[in-house]
């Protein structure tokens, strides 16, 4: 069985005393919860980092980071390490986000680089693929995840694989309100499963998970995570608000597989 995992990605929102409130609220709405069936990630940017994860020491909440560079220290300015990560209290983090692919360079490359340095560091990667609208409409959706999961997965082996968390976030669908249908989810969910299969057996595939991202919210959860191959979500909007953000938790610990 696969362990649902709900991540919310603060982006370049929050200032440090913004990031405590924050954490503070979802502390109070969240630490009765079962955890047993859930895991609950934060991803405050670098400078809230330390202060959250402080709030939430010792709770049921799991600190992420949005991104890293693959050396662990040197003179790269402006980059922060996975061993950084770790040190300021992170167990997961955010790998090849579709803006880091838009807006910073970010390629296949620098993923499975990124993903590398994750796991030696054991902070759990979150790897993010997904489709540009002008993919989607010209029919190469799976060529797409195919290439992302292919090339960003290189030399991962079948031991590390198991460490990594996937999040199929379709890029039309990130921040603008269009939510991808579930079926339209489980469709892209469902081929980078088999995908993971053809690539390391069925066995490993089936316990990977995959998180759903874009323009998740509290009435749209429930559909998408009744779907049999979609395993969470990643959350940015919905995930600033310490309303949505627990709503959308309790009702996904609702939908038992
Ligand atoms: P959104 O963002 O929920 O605001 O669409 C999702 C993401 O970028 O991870």
């Amino acid at each position: 069985m696969r362990k649902t995992i709900i991540a919310g990605n603060w982006k370049l929102y929050k200032t440090i005393n913004e990031a405590i409130e924050l954490s503070n609220g979802l502390m109070r709405d969240l630490f009765k919860i079962d955890s047993q069936g859930i895991d609950i990630v934060l991803c405050p940017p670098f400078t809230a980092l330390s202060s959250v994860s402080e709030v939430i020491l010792e709770s049921n909440i799991y600190l992420g980071g949005q991104d890293l560079y693959w050396v662990d220290e040197g003179a790269f300015t402006g980059e922060i390490s996975g061993k950084m990560l770790k040190d300021a209290g992170c167990s997961f983090v955010i790998i090849g986000h579709s803006e880091r692919r838009q807006f910073f360079g970010e390629t296949n490359e620098t993923v499975n680089k990124k993903i590398k340095a994750a796991i030696v560091n054991s902070l759990t990667p979150i790897v993010c693929v997904g489709e540009l609208l002008k993919e989607r409409e010209a029919g190469k959706t799976f060529d797409v995840l195919k290439d992302h999961v292919q090339n960003g997965l290189t030399g991962i082996d079948k031991e590390d694989i198991l460490k990594i968390v996937i999040a199929y976030e379709p890029v039309w669908a990130i921040g603008t309100g269009k939510t991808a249908t579930p079926v339209q989810a489980q469709e892209a969910h469902k081929y980078i499963r088999d995908l993971l299969a053809k690539l390391y057996g069925q066995d490993i595939a089936d316990q990977i998970r995959i998180q759903y991202g874009g323009s998740v919210k509290p009435d749209n959860i429930v559909e998408l995570m009744k779907q049999p191959d979609l395993d969470g979500a990643l959350v940015g909007g919905a995930s600033l608000q310490i309303n949505s953000f627990s709503e959308i938790v309790k009702k996904a610990l609702e939908v038992i597989k």
